[in-house]
């Protein structure tokens, strides 16, 4: 099998990795890959994730056997429908199907059509009448870019000055652009926070090992939000019994919405729930997989991915299909580049991979990444790896149990250094305690 994954991030890279493990597989094209990814297959430095047309003639050139679709953007411009249309296989959902990630409004509406739980919200256009509307609720308070906004454009306002400070970021400085055209202003929501991962074939799924994510830049989940500064699995808040309540209340009318209103899911769809004391509801649905839960969730993985992924991708039933996982855990801890989720040098050079690859159960997971003297990621490249975005590398490990895998994704993280190195000390320090 020849396969093209889509995207050049640290999920992607967990990708490759996985897919170069699968007996069936041939040959790995990435486009346009990272430092990391130029390990297991050829990266494609001139085919850039949001340059449709290029990775359109690749495959069309080529004819990869699957194309994985890593991020959002490309899948909210259609990629999937364009290389549908050329009767080229591929694992990821049509742009109409993916407007539950791309327009967080037409998800909210979407929810209230299919009664599936979710945070009590307000949908605006109109600066004042958003504005006016703040004014009447109570606080803390999230307000949220209608669109794609990198992880970051949701903002949780503790006091009426805070939301209105960001409402009128959002809807007059526009520092979002066009994706806070429309303000979503919702609720805010208490409880445990779970990522859960389903692959989806139409009406049928198979769920993969819930994760937890921890977005906030700051230890103690405080500032802005990222796209995620570290993940573990499994994430036991999603206990077997809220497992299957979520399924019941959440996914299937999900699956069967999108049926009925034309759009059937076929690819990765990863609700973001929140587990509160009224029972879980949904904070966001992104049409992809997550970036790092995905770090943690496939070194779990005991079952080879690329015939499901064909499956999907070819319109075969998922019926008797299973997914197996190993016991024990994983944790995924990201380094960042100084400044991130703000602006941030890059270009550093990073020291310390070799040392760290070299410990039990770890993976080097890059994201942003390059070799030096070759801004064009070129494999054959000898040069030293250098810093190339704000989330450098998700330091993973797995264990027996959350305090091993812990401890191991802390002792490589240790070896590695580059100027402005930024992490987070407490990704699954909680959780490894409860678990003991
Ligand atoms: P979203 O992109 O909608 O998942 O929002 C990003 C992050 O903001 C989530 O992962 C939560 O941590 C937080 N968040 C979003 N909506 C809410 C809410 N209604 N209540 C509390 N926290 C929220
Ligand atoms: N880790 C959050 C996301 O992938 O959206």
């Amino acid at each position: 099998m020849r396969v093209l994954i889509v995207g050049s991030g640290g999920r992607e890279h967990a990708l490759a990795w996985k897919l170069a493990s699968s007996p069936r597989i041939g040959r790995l094209w990435m486009a346009p890959g990272n430092a990391g990814t130029s390990a297991l297959g050829e990266n494609l430095p001139g085919v850039l994730v949001n340059d449709l047309d290029a990775i359109v003639a690749f495959a069309r050139d080529q004819r990869p056997d699957l194309t994985v679709i890593g991020p959002d953007a490309p899948v909210a411009a259609g990629l999937a429908d364009r290389l549908r249309a050329i009767d080229q296989p591929v694992f990821g959902p049509t742009r109409q199907a993916a407007e539950l990630e791309w327009s967080k409004a037409f998800a909210k509406g979407f929810m209230q059509r299919h009664a599936i739980p979710a945070a009590a919200s307000a949908t605006f256009t109109e600066f004042a009448a958003a504005s006016a509307y703040l004014e009447q609720q109570p606080f803390p308070l999230v307000l949220k870019a209608n669109g794609l906004a990198a992880g970051k454009g949701v903002i949780i306002a503790a006091t009426l000055v805070e939301a209105r400070t960001a409402l009128r970021q959002m809807m007059v400085e526009r520092i979002f652009g066009a994706a806070a055209d429309q303000v979503i202003v919702e609720e805010y929501l208490e409880g445990a926070e779970t990522s859960f991962l389903v692959i989806c074939n139409g009406a049928e799924f198979l769920p993969l090992l819930p994760a937890q994510d921890y977005k906030r830049i700051y230890e103690g989940d405080r500032g802005p939000n990222t796209g995620g500064m570290g993940t573990f699995a499994p994430a036991r808040s999603l206990d077997p019994a809220t497992q299957r309540l979520v399924v019941e209340r959440i996914l299937r009318p999900t699956l069967h919405g999108l049926i009925a209103e034309g759009r059937s899911y076929q690819g990765m769809l990863y609700i973001g729930l929140m587990l509160t004391a009224a029972g879980p509801r949904v904070l966001e649905y992104n049409c992809r997989f997550g970036d790092p839960e995905t770090q943690v969730i496939l070194p779990l993985m005991d079952t080879d991915l690329l015939p499901l992924f064909l499956k999907v991708a070819t319109g075969a039933s998922l019926a008797g299909e299973q997914i197996a996982w190993k016991s024990g855990a994983a944790v995924c801890v990201v380094l960042a580049s100084g400044g991130y989720p703000g602006k941030y040098p890059t270009g550093k050079v990073i020291e310390g991979l070799a040392a760290a690859a070299a410990l039990p159960e770890t993976f080097l997971f890059h994201a942003g990444t390059r070799r030096a003297g070759d801004s064009t990621l070129d494999v054959l490249s000898p040069g030293e790896v250098l810093t190339d975005g704000g989330r450098v590398l998700g330091v993973t490990a797995t264990g027996a149990d959350l305090a091993e895998a812990r401890r191991r994704a802390y002792d490589a993280v240790d070896k590695i250094e580059f100027e402005g190195k930024y992490f987070r000390r407490d990704i699954a320090a909680v959780a490894a305690l409860q678990q003991v």
